[in-house]
């Protein structure tokens, strides 16, 4: 393998370095990485490491870039709460009129808990919704059940006929697109578990109208994730668009199309997201020009992903054989994205010393495995990376964790999860407190 540089500067804002007054000259002290208006190496004294930290301006930035590439279509953004259900997060995107997707009663529960409002803008996707999901939705009164099976829609039917209250249904459908992405999160072809394939969908929904309780109102779709190519969305839409002429055809009422999420973001790169969102709006939209639909949107990383870094804290300097390891004290119960995908995620040093600053992050750098404690092999962050010499004690970030970092965190080793704190302007708000060895221990007999 071989090593990859870091380019910080290159870096979207909300992390920036700044000088600090912490040197001996100002002009000469060192550099520190602050979120918003607050330093980093402050956070990490105050709430320890590892300790996740996030932008409240660049979610709400991200946001807003997303609303403003869909404004030429009606359109409800139902971000996907499964990349970051943090509730003050949940609360933060409600405030500005987001929706949300889930896919659990628990996913469900934390939405109302944010915002009991909020459950008209609530679509329930997923392959293995309960009796239970299905009935506290139903009572919940969302905007749509986006259903994955035959099986699925009779279940929901039941559930609505003992409620006597109509649910309304999207079915969704495999476009049979492939996209490309990790395999994990590939989702739009034949052979995945998701979806009904697009060419059984009339059959099915002609089943569904002729249920009582059930009033179909959409086709839902949703290819994969970290998709940064868009113009698989726009296949997959087209073949949508044709399959919601038909069904109207056939006498079906289709107000909704559920896009999905997917959207990638650039971890290896910096890219202006303003501009990759509005070719991915391009390429969703355009095949649904003159189908008077609203279309609804299901962006989880792209709107969170960027917005979130893991601090983390050296613990050690190895050497085996020659090769490099910083031991942190982060690991992959804290963030498995590189474990389980191989995922490429930046990592940069909290404190740029003033020779890394003036020339360059190759002055004075190493090629260094970056590992966690957790004793297994694949417990990496990043292999034979190059990064700027640090020591013992010293403070790296790992870039990009705003997304499937926190909510994919596990107790692997008995590790207890960390703490999350959002940052706004000149403030830090702890979201959620480091958790306790006894708080593990309490549901154990
Ligand atoms: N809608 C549905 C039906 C989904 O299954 C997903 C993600 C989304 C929306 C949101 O996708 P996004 O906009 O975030 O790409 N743990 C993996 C990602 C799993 C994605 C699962 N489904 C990772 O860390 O890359």
């Amino acid at each position: 393998m071989t090593a990859r540089s870091q380019s910080p500067a290159a870096r979207p804002p909300g992390f920036v370095y700044r000088e600090t007054k912490r040197g001996l000259l100002r002009r000469d002290g060192p550099s520190v990485l602050y979120c918003e208006d607050v330093d980093m190496l402050d956070l990490a004294e105050q709430h320890g490491t590892p300790l996740y930290v996030y932008s409240a301006a660049m979610i709400r930035e991200r946001y807003d870039a997303f609303d403003a590439a869909f404004r030429e279509v009606p359109h409800t953004i139902c971000y996907s709460v499964k990349a970051n259900s943090n509730l003050t997060i949940l609360r933060m995107l409600a405030r500005k009129g987001c929706g949300f997707d889930v896919v659990s009663g628990g996913e469900l529960e934390r939405v109302l808990a944010a915002d009991r409002k909020a459950a008209k803008k609530v679509v329930f996707s997923g392959v293995g919704k309960t009796r239970e999901e299905l009935t506290a939705a139903l009572k919940a009164g969302i905007m749509l059940f986006n259903v994955e099976s035959e099986s699925e829609l009779w279940a929901l039917a039941e559930c609505a006929g003992r409620l006597r209250k109509t649910a309304p249904v999207a079915l969704r459908v495999n476009p049979d697109v492939a996209a490309e992405t990790h395999p994990y999160i590939s989702t739009g072809l034949r052979k995945h578990k998701f979806g009904v394939p697009i060419r059984d969908a009339r059959a099915l929904y002609a089943k569904a109208s002729g249920a009582r309780y059930l009033k179909v109102r959409g086709v839902s779709v949703h290819i994969g994730s970290q998709i940064t190519d868009v113009a698989p969305f726009g296949e997959a839409m087209a073949r949508v668009a044709d399959l919601v002429r038909e069904l109207r055809g056939d006498g079906h009422r289709i107000d909704y199309i559920d896009a999905g999420g997917g959207l990638g973001i650039a971890y290896e790169k910096a890219s202006a997201f303003s501009a990759d969102v509005e070719a991915y709006a391009r390429s969703l939209s355009a095949p649904l020009r003159g189908l008077d639909v609203r279309l609804l949107l299901e962006p989880g990383r792209s709107i969170i992903g960027p917005a979130g870094v893991l601090v983390t804290s050296v613990l050690y300097r190895k050497q085996n054989d020659g090769k490099r390891f910083l031991v942190v004290d982060a690991a992959m119960n804290d963030l498995i994205r590189p474990a389980l995908y191989g995922a490429y995620h930046e990592i940069i040093p909290v404190k740029q010393s003033p020779v890394q600053q003036s020339a360059g992050a190759t002055a004075k750098s190493e090629v260094t495995d970056i590992v966690g404690p957790v004793c297994e092999t694949g417990d990496f962050f990043a292999r034979d990376r190059e990064l700027p010499v640090v020591g013992e004690g010293d403070l790296l970030a790992i870039l990009d964790a705003g997304a499937y970092g926190m909510v994919l965190a596990s107790n692997y080793n008995t590790r207890p999860r960390a703490a999350e704190v959002l940052v706004s302007g000149g403030t830090a708000k702890v979201i959620r407190r480091r958790e306790k060895v006894s708080d593990l221990l309490r549901a154990e007999s």
